[in-house]
């Protein structure tokens, strides 16, 4: 099956940031005048140097922090934020006195689903993501790959329409990361889900994106949003295509 996934405006927004401007305590200018909007099932990075504002701007569309000035409006209704989102950071934070069964059933539990409910969808998560033969496992036991899985099927057991992740696979070495790179996509196109993705690495950016959003910093804004109009899935040919390269070099120049 050949999906074909490209960013079109189809009006089909999740997530539109409105002239959002983020001014910390201490005087920092975090963000000015952000626009941005988001379409449901669409997979956009946002890259740039340190500091420009990629995980302020991704925690105030997720709702984790407001805004000073600005709006993010979600499913078109203005709110703090976006009530059906999940967020994977970079540590993958897991309980180590959970299992990880425990620790994927944990977001459903302070819910208060079912026992037995909690189960189910927490087997259902972690078969996703390739660890149905480590249920009983604790985190320890777990390789760094294995517990950003973890993470992955503890964000996705909430059924959530939009999953921000910030800098997920940071910490992983190559093999691993290109690994959870296609299991990752395989999730999306398998869902509905849209992705907010936060990252350095503009290879990965382009690797994994509908859109690349370039910003830049003092204070953090957005310079530049690059298509990158390639079918998914994509694979191993993508990465040593020209198209590829071109991407790359357009996003590195504009960084
Ligand atoms: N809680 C805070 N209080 C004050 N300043 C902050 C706070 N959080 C972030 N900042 C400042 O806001 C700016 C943007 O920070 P942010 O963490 O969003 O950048 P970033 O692009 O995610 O950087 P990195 O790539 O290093 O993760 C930086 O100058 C940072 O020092
Ligand atoms: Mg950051």
């Amino acid at each position: 099956m050949i999906l074909m996934k490209k960013f079109e405006a189809s009006g089909n927004e999740v997530i539109r940031v409105n002239d959002v401007t983020k001014q910390y305590d201490n005087g920092t200018l975090a963000l000015r005048n952000v626009r941005l909007t988001i379409d449901k099932r669409e997979f956009v990075s946002l890259v740039g140097p340190s500091g420009c504002g990629k995980s302020t701007l991704l925690r105030i569309m997720a709702g984790l922090d407001r805004p000073t000035t600005g709006t993010v409006e979600a499913m078109g209704s203005e709110t703090k934020g976006i009530d059906n989102a999940s967020f994977v950071f970079q540590d993958a934070n897991l309980m180590p006195w959970r299992t990880i069964l425990a620790n994927v059933e944990l977001p459903l539990e302070m819910q208060g689903t079912s026992k037995r409910e909690c189960r189910e969808k927490a087997q259902n998560a972690l078969s996703k993501v390739g660890l149905s033969a480590y249920f009983g496992h604790y985190p320890r036991q777990l390789s760094g790959g294995m517990k950003m899985r973890v993470s992955i099927a503890r964000a996705l057991v909430s059924e959530p329409k939009v999953l921000y992740m910030d800098e997920p696979f940071g910490a992983l070495d190559e093999m691993t990361r290109q690994r959870l790179h296609q299991e990752l996509l395989d999730i999306w196109m398998n869902s509905d889900l849209t992705i907010v993705f936060v990252t350095h690495n503009v290879f990965e950016a382009v690797y994994l994106s509908d859109r690349v959003v370039v910003m830049e910093a003092h204070p953090g804004r957005i310079k530049q949003i690059i298509p990158i109009d390639e079918p998914f899935p994509r694979n191993k040919d993508f990465l040593s295509s020209n198209s590829f390269g071109e991407r790359v070099r357009s996003i590195t120049d504009a960084l």
